[in-house]
């Protein structure tokens, strides 16, 4: 499983950039990590791989943003203020990782699905990615990818 280390804020963007860079619809990145592991720094990194030249906010209260100025539109989901599946089914979240057609990337993909990795539409991908804080500004990447 590859993982990789960082050592400040803009290597963890960086190895995003390159995932946007590498992008194909059908992606979809679940992340795991605790508070300020630097999972909204990844998908800054994404962002800018894609080409997307707004700035990237963490969509803690409206759940999603969609980004479209991209190669690929950009779905940016943080779970943090819901704690169960029904809970996110209930917010209407689940139509996004069946489009085949834009990039989605989770924050706290756990409370969606556990350590499952979900049921995607052809020719998706599923990236599970874990950040470990191992000090103040390291961090280990370790991601893994199924193919639907
Ligand atoms: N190696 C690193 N990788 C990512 N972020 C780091 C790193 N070192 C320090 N940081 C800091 O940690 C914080 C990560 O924040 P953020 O990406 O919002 O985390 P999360 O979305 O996981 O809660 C930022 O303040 C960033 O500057
Ligand atoms: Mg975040």
């Amino acid at each position: 499983m590859p993982e990789v280390a960082t050592h400040n804020p803009e290597e963890t963007t960086a190895l995003g950039r390159s995932w946007g860079q590498s992008a194909e619809p059908g992606l979809v990145v679940g992340m795991t990590g605790k508070l300020g592991a630097g999972k909204t720094q990844i998908v800054k990194g994404m962002a800018q791989g894609l080409g997307i030249k707004d700035r990237v906010l963490s969509p803690t209260f409206s759940l999603v943003h969609q980004y479209t100025s991209g190669r690929i539109p950009l779905v940016h989901i943080d779970l943090y203020r819901l704690d169960t599946p029904s809970q996110v089914i209930g917010a209407g979240l689940e139509q996004f990782i069946y489009d085949p057609t834009t990039v989605v990337v989770i924050e706290w993909v756990e409370r969606w699905f556990g350590n499952e990795p979900p049921a995607l539409v052809p020719p998706g991908v599923y990236r599970a990615v874990r950040i470990e804080t191992l000090g103040e500004t390291s961090r280990r990447i370790t991601y893994d990818d199924t193919r639907a």
